[in-house]
């Protein structure tokens, strides 16, 4: 009797597939669909049916108006070229599936073209609540519906832009400790202001209580709820400065910055621009988001007139 093969699946650190792709080098890989097991499709419905109350009480309603018009399918992982066929008509992005880890100029270099580096690889029930790398509910569900938005897009485009700036800035420091050290320093402040709006963004919401529009927070059934009603959280008015020098925390953040409007976030970005072309941030506070060497040669190698 011939047998039917179960797929091997694509479950975050156990997926040849695109284990396979990391190790020959190749970041942008394809996703193949094929490769979903039943148990990987089990895990999104578990997420999405888990979560979607919350969102409907916690997040932003450019969240959910994404959430309608990309169509996510709560019963199964979604394609990317399904989400790709709705979403590029919007506002010119799309998800590109990438096999790991992104260095932070290609990241945000993704961005300036419009592209979102998006896993494909979902995490394994034992780690349903949480999973320290992104997965593809992260990337899908938490990053992509804001994505319709076009203020929001636009925002993030600034924050591609801000890479190149930052390589334009110090490509003429002949010194490269010296250049190093101030890469280190912008990038640090690029990656913080990030993580305080794309990631943990709180948006100051229609009956006043704040919503949340970071992905971090709409993937995180736990930590969605703890951002928006927890005693033990900081819910600050979005302050540049405050965000630049503030440590990010790897546990439930303690301190969330809330926006008014994505104008409002765009600006931020635009200032955070000035501010590098003023010095401002040739200085920053250590600690989270700790910059690795590695992650500075993709701005270094940068080219530019
Ligand atoms: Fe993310």
């Amino acid at each position: 009797m011939p047998q039917t093969l179960a797929a091997p699946g694509l479950t975050t650190g156990h997926a040849p597939f695109v284990e396979e792709a990391r190790n020959r080098g190749d970041l942008y890989i394809t996703q193949d669909y094929s490769l979903y097991s039943e148990e990987n499709h089990e895990v999104w419905r578990q997420l999405y049916r888990r979560i979607r109350p919350r969102w409907e009480r916690y997040a932003n309603p450019h969240f959910l108006h994404g959430l309608e018009v990309l169509n996510l399918p709560p019963d199964r992982i979604p394609r990317h070229s399904e989400i790709n066929d709705r979403l590029r008509p919007l506002t010119g992005f799309q998800a590109r599936a990438v096999s790991g880890y992104v260095p932070v100029f290609l990241f945000f270099d993704c961005l300036h073209r419009r592209e979102f580096p998006t896993t494909i690889t979902i995490r394994p029930p034992e780690q349903i609540d949480y999973i320290p790398e992104p997965d593809i509910f992260h990337d899908l569900a938490g990053h992509v519906p804001m994505h319709t938005d076009p203020a929001f897009a636009n925002t993030l485009v600034r924050f591609g832009d801000c890479a190149h700036t930052a390589c334009e800035l110090t490509a003429g420091i002949r010194d490269r400790e010296e250049r190093k050290r101030r890469l280190k320093n912008i990038v640090r402040a690029l990656s913080r202001v990030f993580w305080f709006t794309v990631e943990f963004g709180l948006m100051r919401g229609p009956a006043g209580r704040p919503v949340a529009y970071g992905s971090g927070l709409l993937s995180s059934y736990g930590e969605l709820q703890h951002a928006i009603e927890s005693e033990e959280v900081q819910r600050s008015p979005a302050q540049l400065e405050w965000m630049i020098h503030q440590e990010a925390s790897d546990e439930y953040q303690p301190l969330l910055f809330v926006v008014d409007s994505f104008d409002q976030l765009f600006d931020m970005v635009d200032r955070l621009e000035r501010w590098m072309r003023e010095g401002r941030l040739n200085y920053v506070a250590p600690g989270r988001s700790e910059i690795k060497d590695s992650d500075l040669e993709g701005f270094l190698n940068a080219s530019y007139r």
